[in-house]
């Protein structure tokens, strides 16, 4: 391995204060952060990730004052979501700032801001002292990294810094919510549920994708979370299996699966998932069977981020 793996985050920043990118934790998956207002840094992370340039990054922030510099307006909705939610796995779009270069936002005249809650995530973005844009840190298109390892395994060589920490807590990315309208949308379910956001603004809704008005979340419509092996949702019992197959779940399958995984809880399950993904690769599986799970709450999430990966 030539990445230079670091725990401090003050070395980090180091890299980034020079124009670098680096690979950070944070309570949902890994992120591959950059300068925000800086360009070239940017272009990097669209060039190690192999990310389609017209799918906007999300800005991270480590103090409230920073949104400023950010956004152009903060709208009553986006108000009320700071203050019941941040530090927290929610990402808000709003109306960007002129500051802010187009290159973050993939030509978008709006930007997400999310503050993670996590401690090192915080230190880090502290030391930095700017806000950074930060794609999850995988290749596009591969499930999102949970763990420094999974970093290294798809971005080794590509990037020069992974700030190393724990296995991410949710597992999930965050829940991004357009608040530039009056109704608040939900346009990437996560582990703040529309339950959680309704108790604030009871009109948030999901937003629903038309077939022909452009996409309000372009990343939506990538390629996203696949595994090599084929993923199928199933329900139980499961009566025919391909060979050489794998399967995660709440329940036991009772049939002959080479790898099994059985959760305790969704949230172990969203916990989970990704890293599964990865390791039935390493064990040159070819088929995942995950359970169908009911979609409420953090289901939601778990559902969407499955069926994204059966579909490839
Ligand atoms: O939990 C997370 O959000 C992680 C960690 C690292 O913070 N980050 C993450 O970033 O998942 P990424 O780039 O993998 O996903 C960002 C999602 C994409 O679906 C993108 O289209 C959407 O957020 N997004 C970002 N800015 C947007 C904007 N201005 N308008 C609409 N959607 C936006
Ligand atoms: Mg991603």
């Amino acid at each position: 391995m030539n990445t230079f793996l670091t725990r401090f985050a003050n070395k980090a920043a180091k890299f980034i204060e020079k124009g670098g990118i680096v690979a950070f934790p944070t309570e949902t998956v890994y992120g591959l952060g950059a300068n925000v207002f800086d360009e070239k840094a940017i272009e990097k992370i669209y060039i190690a990730k192999q990310r389609p340039s017209d799918n906007p990054l999300i800005a991270h922030i480590s103090n409230i004052n920073q949104i400023n510099d950010l956004t152009s307006e903060i709208t009553s909705s986006a108000a009320v979501f700071i203050r019941a939610f941040f530090p927290s796995p929610l990402t808000l779009v709003l109306p960007k700032s002129k500051k802010v270069p187009l290159i973050a936002t993939a030509n978008l005249q709006t930007i997400g801001i999310r503050m993670p809650n996590h401690e090192l995530a915080q230190k880090f973005l502290n030391f930095c002292d700017v806000p950074l844009v930060a794609p999850s840190a995988n290749l596009s298109g591969k499930p999102s990294p949970t763990t420094w390892q999974a970093v290294a395994e798809d971005l080794d060589s590509r990037i020069e810094c992974i700030l190393q920490g724990e296995t991410t807590e949710i597992g999930l990315e965050s829940t991004v919510v357009d608040c530039t309208s009056d109704v608040p949308l939900i346009l990437r379910a996560g582990a703040i549920t529309l339950e959680d956001l309704q108790k604030i603004v009871p009109e948030t809704r999901f937003h629903i994708v038309s077939a022909t008005e452009p996409a309000k979340s372009p990343g939506m419509k990538h390629k996203h979370y696949s595994p090599r092996a084929k993923v199928y949702l199933v329900n139980l019992p499961i009566l025919e299996i391909q060979k050489n197959s794998a399967f995660i779940g709440l329940k036991s399958p009772n049939s002959n699966f080479k790898f099994v995984k059985i959760c305790n809880s969704i949230e172990e399950y969203a916990h989970e998932i990704f890293a599964f993904f990865r390791e039935c690769d390493q064990r040159n599986l070819s088929s995942i069977y995950c359970e169908t799970v009911e979609e409420i709450g953090l289901g939601v999430a778990l559902m969407d981020r499955i069926k994204r990966a059966s579909e490839n």
